[in-house]
């Protein structure tokens, strides 16, 4: 059917930049642990809320390849809180129908973790309601050089001429290889950047900023954001008139 020029668009896929428990544990003179420990809980809270919404895809930017750069102990910290969610979110996920995915450089991280981690996405790989990819030592130009390579191998390899490298071919190379590229970006904290998260995903992904640290941000916050996004006009680089006629742009476009 023809989209209406008043429509809304589809919200298929959410990421979010999870910023500000450093600052809302500090302006609590709280140790930062305490703001990634409440962090922690607003994931909870947003993950239910996503699949309440019936959004298809949530993607979590958790922790950056530039984050290693951060002391030991807040390493650690961060680590084993994401442990602890694995084991104590395992079930929910599956009861929820969540399936998770972990997108990023695992040879950074510890055994522990990646089997912790692999044993997660394989438990929960049957959930068909909502994806849930967790972005962990990730970097969207780490990404990006990765893939490079390995399309790089099959052209050395002769399986691919350097002409016939196209879109498609990274796509399915990089880290997010199946996943639609995101609708919507939320960056909580009030920082206006994207931090080398999903660089090429992003490409015409929709942006909202809220000045609220993550710990604060909840399932009111995020319902504002969809709404905004429910007011934009996503054009892919068209015109208002070819939007308003043109069937599934943003699948084919995003
Ligand atoms: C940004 O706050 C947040 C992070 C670097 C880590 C995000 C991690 C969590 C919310 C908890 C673990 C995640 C899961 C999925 C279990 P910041 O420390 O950069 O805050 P600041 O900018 O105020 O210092």
């Amino acid at each position: 059917m023809p989209k209406s020029a008043n429509s809304s668009p589809a919200l298929h896929h959410l990421a979010i930049i999870m910023d500000g428990n450093g600052r809302w544990a500090e302006e609590r003179g709280l140790p930062r642990v305490a703001g990634h420990q409440q962090g922690v809980r607003t994931v909870v809270e947003i993950v239910d809320e996503c699949v309440a919404q019936g959004i298809s895809y949530l993607t979590l930017f958790a922790f950056s390849s530039e984050n290693w750069g951060r002391p030991q102990s807040e390493i650690e910290t961060l680590m084993a809180l994401l442990l602890e969610f694995m084991a104590s979110q395992r079930q929910r996920m599956l009861d929820d129908g969540v399936s998770l995915r972990v997108i990023g450089d695992d040879s950074r991280l510890s055994d522990e973790v990646r089997t912790a981690l692999r044993n997660a996405e394989q438990d929960t790989a049957s959930g068909s309601r909502m994806v849930l990819t967790l972005a962990l030592s990730y970097g969207g130009r780490d990404e990006i050089v990765r893939a490079t390579r390995k399309i790089a191998q099959r052209v050395a390899a002769g399986e691919l001429a350097p002409e016939a490298i196209g879109s498609a071919d990274f796509e399915s190379t990089l880290d997010t290889a199946g996943l639609p590229d995101p609708d919507l970006l939320i960056r909580t904290s009030g920082e206006l950047r994207i931090s080398n998260f999903l660089l090429w995903q992003l490409a015409y992904a929709e942006l909202y900023f809220v000045d609220a640290y993550w710990p604060d941000f909840g399932p009111v916050e995020l319902r504002r954001a969809l709404d905004s996004y429910r007011q934009r006009r996503r054009r892919f680089g068209l015109t208002a008139e070819q939007t308003a006629e043109g069937e599934g742009l943003s699948n084919s476009a995003s």
